[in-house]
């Protein structure tokens, strides 16, 4: 492709996501199409000869879309959000246009220091006390992956990293912690009958005296508890699990205490819903994913660590061919994580962060949880509906309750599911809560606005009506 081709197409590119974002909410939120819809229309062998942008551009359009569900509609209510913004989509194509692969700082300083400035913003941004250094992990899963395999190493003085696991470790956090809690206790070699899922309150909220008396127990036994896990903001509800106790038995017992607030941790920029990180100042690690609820688009997770020596002393490896003459004085992400090479996301995290400022995401995060607040309200406003579990920022958990039996109440709902998202106006999802089916309604895309809440809740309204009838 020539330049002059690159900068026809990309200004028409450019063109076509601003009108995207001006129209997303002109699609089917959720795709219409049926499994393998898409390989249909794909050749099963590669072009010999290479292709016109035109024609690439044409089967997008063509073949790409009608297979995309859109993440950025207002609509969007499903699952958590992954929200992009203008400003960090420009960051994006910056990012992909210079192709930097910041593994160690020699290959991009700018990479390696603006992340190391833009997660000291995002620290102060949510309020964690200085002395924790932040890193940009791709996901929520491998910053937990990370955490885990530093509790293994420290839990065994690195003994794990030479030899190879020994004792059974063991690995705690409540019920209802995120599947990627297990995946990373499976990948760094606990084996999940080492993992403990502990009790939640009528909050679903973890409870530090059954954490306390399970690590006597283990202990007792002749295990070594090497980590536990909290979560703000559970995936099925939104709980809080209370960081501060859980963060003093953690210190008491000498285990590692790693924090999850994947999706919650935007909401620590607002000022009045600093509590859900009190005690996180106790932590060794937290994650927190911009690229869910702050406008960075995926993937751009933020892990902190209160000690990055251990982190470091965890991953290091050290190469002949890596080696820089300026080790000593800088900082080489490479061991910071899994990965070598890194992709410099702090750009678009910079972009977003210096284009919105700190009251402009404040100001949107702040309208969702009030736009939350709303939907709560009518829940608990309209009989038909039963409210599953407390709302605290931009989650509502609910269903429909016409008094039949548990196993009637979860066929009912799941058609109801159903219905709602028939016409794909709107996307909800669903989890279950103590194992009663729950519909989840979850405000956090960049353009909801109150009018599509209201719209919302009309399709749920209606469809509740007509589920019911049936
Ligand atoms: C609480 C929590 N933790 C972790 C994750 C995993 O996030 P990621 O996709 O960044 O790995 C999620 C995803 O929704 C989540 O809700």
């Amino acid at each position: 492709m020539k330049n002059e081709d690159f900068r026809r197409a990309g200004h028409q590119f450019v063109d076509w996501i601003a009108d995207y974002f001006e129209n997303v909410e002109k699609y089917p939120v959720l795709s219409r199409l049926e499994p393998g819809d898409v390989k249909k229309l794909l050749p099963p062998v590669p072009p010999t000869r290479g292709e016109g942008m035109e024609a690439i551009f044409r089967d997008f359009e063509s073949v790409i879309m009608p297979g995309i569900t859109h993440w950025q509609h207002p609509g969007w209510f499903a699952y958590f959000p992954a929200n992009n913004s203008p400003a960090s989509v420009l960051g994006e194509f910056l990012t992909a246009g210079l192709g930097a692969q910041g593994m160690v700082w020699q290959t991009s300083p700018a990479a390696a220091e603006l992340e190391e400035v833009v997660l000291d913003w995002l620290r102060q941004m949510i309020g964690l006390p200085a002395g924790f250094s932040g890193v940009i992990q791709d996901t929520a899963s491998t910053a937990t992956l990370c955490a885990l395999l530093s509790a293994r190493e420290k839990a065994t003085g690195f003994e794990s990293n030479e030899s190879g696991l020994k004792p059974p470790l063991t690995v705690y956090a409540s019920e209802e912690v995120h599947s990627s809690a297990e995946k990373g206790v499976k990948i760094a070699g606990f084996g999940r009958k080492n993992f403990r899922r502990l009790p939640t309150d009528g909050r679903f909220a973890l409870i530090p005296e059954k954490l306390e008396e399970a690590l006597i127990r283990d202990k007792d036994a002749g295990l070594v508890p090497a980590c536990v896990m909290a979560t703000v903001g559970t995936t099925s509800s939104g709980a809080v699990d209370p960081l501060r106790a859980i963060g003093e038995i953690c210190r008491k017992h000498g285990v590692w205490f790693h924090v999850d607030a994947a999706w919650a941790g935007t909401a620590a920029l607002l000022p009045e819903k600093r509590w859900i990180l009190d005690g996180a100042e106790l932590a060794d690690s937290l994650v927190f994913n911009p690229h869910k609820w702050m406008v960075t688009n995926f993937d751009c997770s933020a892990y902190f660590v209160r000690d990055p020596g251990t982190l470091i002393r965890t991953f290091e490896i050290h190469p002949e061919y890596l080696k820089t003459g300026v080790d000593a004085k800088v900082k080489n992400y490479r061991d910071w994580g899994i990965q070598l090479g890194r992709r410099f996301r702090a750009l678009k995290l910079w972009f977003v962060i210096r284009s919105y400022g700190v009251e402009g995401l404040q100001a949107m995060v702040r309208e969702h949880i009030r736009l939350a607040g709303l939907v709560k309200d009518w829940v608990e406003a309209d009989a038909r509906f039963e409210l599953l579990a407390p709302v605290d920022l931009g989650l509502v958990c609910f269903r429909l309750n016409d008094g039949r039996d548990e196993a009637g109440l979860d066929e009912l709902n799941r058609r109801f599911l159903e219905r709602i998202n028939a016409d794909a106006t709107i996307f909800l999802t669903h989890t279950t809560l103590r194992g009663k089916y729950t519909v989840r309604f979850v405000v956090g895309q960049r353009t909801t606005e109150e009018r599509h809440v209201r719209a919302a809740w009309d399709v749920v309204s209606t469809a509740a009506g007509e589920v019911l009838k049936s």
